[in-house]
């Protein structure tokens, strides 16, 4: 149902969406799979279609304790229609620091981080750690061979990681990452 907007929008911003596909469905739940019943408040961003939106909540988020940040005015648009009781916030990832949200324990990342320039990778990790409470998690899928954020941005912010099963049914192949500070 969404894919033509996905594609639509892909063809009109092909930098800011980086990807030939949305998440399988198989992958959103594998970046929800963290979530337990003490994971309080969570932020998702870069949520284009809602692929990963729908997992999130399919694991117990009620709809008032997920924050969606999207840049794309289409994609929120569609956003706000399917998920009418969650804050559905046109910004960019890289303000995340300053939104006024508390109890904030995981950031879910849909966002293309290694297309993105380091400085502004830097401003978006810096900020989702500044906004979620000690031992938040930030969780982020690759297609390629490396962690997702740039060594230099994990150094910056220090940042320790695991990786979650393999998701072989995506376009493609895809790998999510589990960031934390260093203890
Ligand atoms: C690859 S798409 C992922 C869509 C969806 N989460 C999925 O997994 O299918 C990346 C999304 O990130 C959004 N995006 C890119 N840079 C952003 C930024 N700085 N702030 C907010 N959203 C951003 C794009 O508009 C796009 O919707």
């Amino acid at each position: 149902m969404s894919l033509p907007l996905f594609m639509w929008q892909l063809i009109r911003h092909p930098k800011t969406i980086s990807a030939i596909a949305p998440s399988s469905q198989g992958l959103a739940r594998q970046m929800a799979s963290q979530i337990t019943g003490s994971t309080g408040k969570v932020v998702e961003i870069g949520a284009g279609t809602g692929v990963i939106t729908r997992q999130i909540l399919a694991a117990g988020i009620a709809p008032e304790d997920l924050s969606i940040v999207e840049m794309n005015p289409k994609f929120c648009a569609s956003l706000k229609a399917q998920f009418p009781d969650c804050n559905v916030l046109e910004m960019d990832a890289q303000a995340l620091g300053e939104l006024p949200l508390e109890n904030v324990g995981m950031v879910i990342s849909g966002l293309p981080l290694l297309s993105i320039p380091e400085p502004v990778q830097h401003n978006i990790i810096k900020g989702a750690f500044d906004l979620m409470v000690e031992g938040g998690k930030y969780v982020q899928f690759t297609y390629g061979p490396k962690p997702p954020i740039a060594p230099e941005v994990r150094e910056a912010n220090d940042l320790q990681w695991l990786t979650l099963k393999k998701v072989w049914l995506n376009l493609p192949p895809a790998m999510p990452y589990v960031f934390t500070k260093n203890t």
